[in-house]
């Protein structure tokens, strides 16, 4: 775990920018955030992509909904995925959970750690190597095809 300029030494690890994001999404048309379309980014970063999307959805459905069934993020740096977390949630406290500390239901291979929000679990953001991890989220989730860039979108039938 670093801090993110050692990590930008280490990995190389560089962020979409917003005006890119927003390049982007303001292609994809409303009728997609509109209907029960899940959305991931596999490798979120602090969440960058995510945040856009976010507030496409927020449009359309509620906070709760976005967060619980229909946005989903992963990263391998621990940090990127705390910081994606207060982002979208808010700023209370994230507990980050590893090893036996990790509920029976969170765990997967390649899960690192996953999180508490205001002592709550999150299920849709998750600390892994995403070459290895299943992408179930703690529940069966449907196969999903894979749409540009990083994220990957399922549509709900
Ligand atoms: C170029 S950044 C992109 C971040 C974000 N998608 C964005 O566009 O802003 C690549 C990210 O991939 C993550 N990463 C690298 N290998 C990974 C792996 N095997 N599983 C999950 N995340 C990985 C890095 O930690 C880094 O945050």
């Amino acid at each position: 775990m670093y801090d993110r300029s050692d990590r930008q030494k280490q990995t190389q690890e560089f962020f979409t920018q917003k005006k890119e994001v927003n390049e982007v999404l303001n292609q994809w048309p409303d009728k997609d955030f509109i209907k029960d379309q899940t959305w991931i980014d596999t490798s979120c970063g602090s969440g960058n992509i995510l945040v856009g999307i976010f507030k496409r959805l927020e449009k359309f459905h509620n906070k709760q909904k976005i967060l619980n069934d229909l946005l989903f993020g992963c990263d391998i740096e621990i940090l990127n995925v705390k910081e994606t977390i207060q982002r979208l949630f808010g700023n209370k406290k994230i507990n980050i959970l590893q090893n036996n500390n990790i509920p029976n239901k969170m765990k997967a291979s390649g899960l690192i750690a996953c999180y508490e929000y205001d002592n709550k679990l999150v299920t849709n953001f998750v600390c892994c190597d995403s070459l290895l991890y299943p992408m179930n989220f703690g529940r069966f989730i449907e196969p999903k095809k894979i749409h540009g860039f990083s994220w990957l979108v399922e549509e709900n039938q």
